[in-house]
């Protein structure tokens, strides 16, 4: 039996990623592993070396392409701050990694018919789709597939449509859903755990610092990572990022 071990939305953050620590036998990445955080190289090494598959986030893209954040508040602002410390940290062979990360990928993982995308697979980068079920079956038709991990949302959702369950297990590195903690999937023996650990956010924090981050900027992710992304806290959504 494959013990499969699922993360989303790392963003560069280091400190909560490596609070993961699970023995597995296959592990799906679902996309933005770069951006808001300031340590994409232990992420992108990680990713390299554990992935068994890996898609690319629209986080992933806009690093690797150069594109360059629009201006604007929330989200959109902290990826405009952290976007060109990406630039400045990355080697040539990590930048062409991201870029070449397949959108959407299909592999059977312990006898598991699995997509991997990390928003939709109608717009695999960029769609933003939270518990919608009939929106989800609209998405998924003609596939045939026994699960489908997504990201992008940075909280973990699990639907179940019958023939195929959809799993997000919100974001590593940047929580949304009120709890702070380091959030991840495992699934074995047809069943799925969606687990939270608990990181070191001072870390993550000192280390915006170091890399000379505005104050703002700073101030924006304590807030961020501190609540857990809490809707009363901090308004926006991934849809806004880019
Ligand atoms: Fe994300």
């Amino acid at each position: 039996m494959s013990r499969i071990l699922l993360v989303a939305d790392i963003h560069s953050n280091w400190s909560a990623l490596s609070a993961i620590q699970e023995d597995f036998d296959a592990c799906i990445v679902a996309g933005d592993i770069v951006d808001y955080g300031t340590n994409p190289i232990p992420c992108i090494e990680w990713v390299r070396k554990n992935a068994t598959v890996a898609v690319r986030g629209n986080h992933d893209h806009a690093v690797a392409q150069r594109v360059a954040a629009r201006s604007g508040a929330g989200f959109r602002a902290l990826a405009a701050a952290t976007r060109p410390v990406h630039w400045d940290l990355l080697r040539p062979s990590q930048m062409k990694y991201l870029a070449r990360l397949p959108v959407m990928q299909q592999v059977e993982i312990g006898g598991l018919k699995i997509l991997v995308v990390h928003g939709t697979p109608r717009d695999p980068m960029d769609e933003y789709l939270r518990e919608d079920k009939s929106a989800w079956r609209n998405r998924l038709e003609g596939l045939d597939v026994d699960l489908v991990c997504v990201g992008h949302t940075h909280h973990p959702m699990y639907l179940d449509l019958g023939d195929t369950q959809v799993i997000n297990p919100g974001s590593v590195g940047q929580p949304r859903d009120g709890d702070a903690r380091a959030a991840y999937v495992i699934i074995e023996n047809n069943e799925v755990m969606f687990k939270r650990v608990t990181y070191n956010i001072e870390e993550s924090i000192k280390n915006m610092r170091v890399n000379g981050i505005d104050r703002w900027a700073i101030e924006l992710t304590e807030q961020l990572l501190r609540s857990g992304g809490h809707p009363d806290s901090f308004r926006g959504t991934e849809a806004d990022a880019q």
